[in-house]
């Protein structure tokens, strides 16, 4: 059983559908106020009219009282920038900031390292990466303030986050034993179940989803079979809720190459290289349902 969570006030960097469903799940269940940072203003307000859009619809399916939808649309608020620039900084009394900002290594050690110098002991220093290093990003936080490191975690979060009901908690090497402990109870508060994974490639759930949509893709580029019988396979024979060739399309080609470049990368394993037609459809920007188009098309959204 996980301790009491005691975070009081959270941020998440990054207003896109993961850093959306976060605060959404934060808000909600967590019931904590939350910022939600974005250096753009048109992502932040498309994301907040997303946010009232699902507590509305909760509201009217009679799943939510009135009373508590107000209550969470009033405990978040939208932020522009990143949140550690100048009058937009996260203030001090934040005690778990989570980043779900693109999948970029420098990018996110260079944020974990400004987020150290702004959030003292005991904020936890969290990050949704799917598959970047968390012992990286901790000597990146290490290099802001001396002891950050140990306040690093990952808490990893499953797209469409209001609905999956995982959290995957990922310790560096150099976390402590109570951040972490911290935040599993977080991801208990937000109605999750909690696993915890080594800091490996991939972690649990990449290290074996990732490869099946890389080999899903190999069989459509070999003209085994089309993209609807592919995934036909794996709803109507596995029992899969969606198959692998629209799952990559919800989560975005470019996340799905960037993971397999990781694993590819860091374990120097072969059978991990990215199958050429997804490389090729990441560089078409056909990257799935956020651009209209991936292995299937989409409506444009709003
Ligand atoms: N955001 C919010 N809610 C969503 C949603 C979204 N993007 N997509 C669907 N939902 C909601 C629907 O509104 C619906 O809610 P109601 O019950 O209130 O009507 C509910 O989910 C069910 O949706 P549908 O009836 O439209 O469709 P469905 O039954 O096929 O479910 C699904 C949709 C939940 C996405 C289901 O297909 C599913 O579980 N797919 C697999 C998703 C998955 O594997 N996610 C993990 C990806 S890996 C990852 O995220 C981590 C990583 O590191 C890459």
């Amino acid at each position: 059983m996980a301790a009491a969570h005691s975070i009081k006030k959270a941020a998440v960097i990054g207003a896109g559908q993961m850093g959306l469903g976060i605060a959404y799940v934060t808000a909600l269940h967590a019931r904590i106020p939350v910022t939600l940072h974005d250096p753009s203003s048109s992502v932040l307000s498309a994301s907040l009219k997303r946010f009232d859009g699902w507590l509305d619809k909760d509201v009217s399916k009679g799943r939510l009282s009135k009373e508590d939808a107000e209550a969470a649309k009033d405990r978040v608020k939208g932020v522009k920038g990143d949140g550690t620039e100048g009058g937009e900084a996260l203030k001090d009394d934040t005690d778990l900031v989570i980043e779900a900002i693109p999948e970029i290594p420098d990018l996110k050690a260079g944020l974990f390292k400004r987020l150290a110098g702004i959030l003292p002991a005991p904020a936890i220093l969290g990050s949704n990466t799917s598959s970047i290093s968390l012992t990286r990003l901790a000597r990146a936080a290490e290099t802001g303030a001396v002891g950050a490191s140990e306040r690093v975690v990952g808490i990893h979060f499953f797209n469409p986050v209001p609905v999956m009901k995982l959290v995957e908690i990922i310790p560096a090497l150099q976390t402590s034993a109570e951040t972490i402990e911290r935040a599993k109870a977080f991801g208990v508060a937000c109605k999750k179940e909690v696993v915890t994974s080594k800091d490996s490639p991939g972690f649990i759930a990449n290290a074996i989803l990732m490869p099946m949509i890389n080999e899903a893709t190999m069989v459509l580029e070999k003209g085994t079979a089309t993209p609807e019988h592919i995934d036909t396979t794996f709803r109507l024979g596995m029992g899969h809720p969606m198959g692998p060739l629209r799952l990559a399309d919800l989560i975005g080609l470019d996340t799905c190459l960037s993971i397999q470049r990781v694993l590819h990368n860091e374990t120097g394993d072969s059978k991990y290289r990215p199958s050429g037609l997804l490389v090729r459809m990441v560089d078409a920007g056909w990257v799935g349902e956020k651009v209209g188009k991936g292995f299937y098309e989409y409506p444009k959204k709003a």
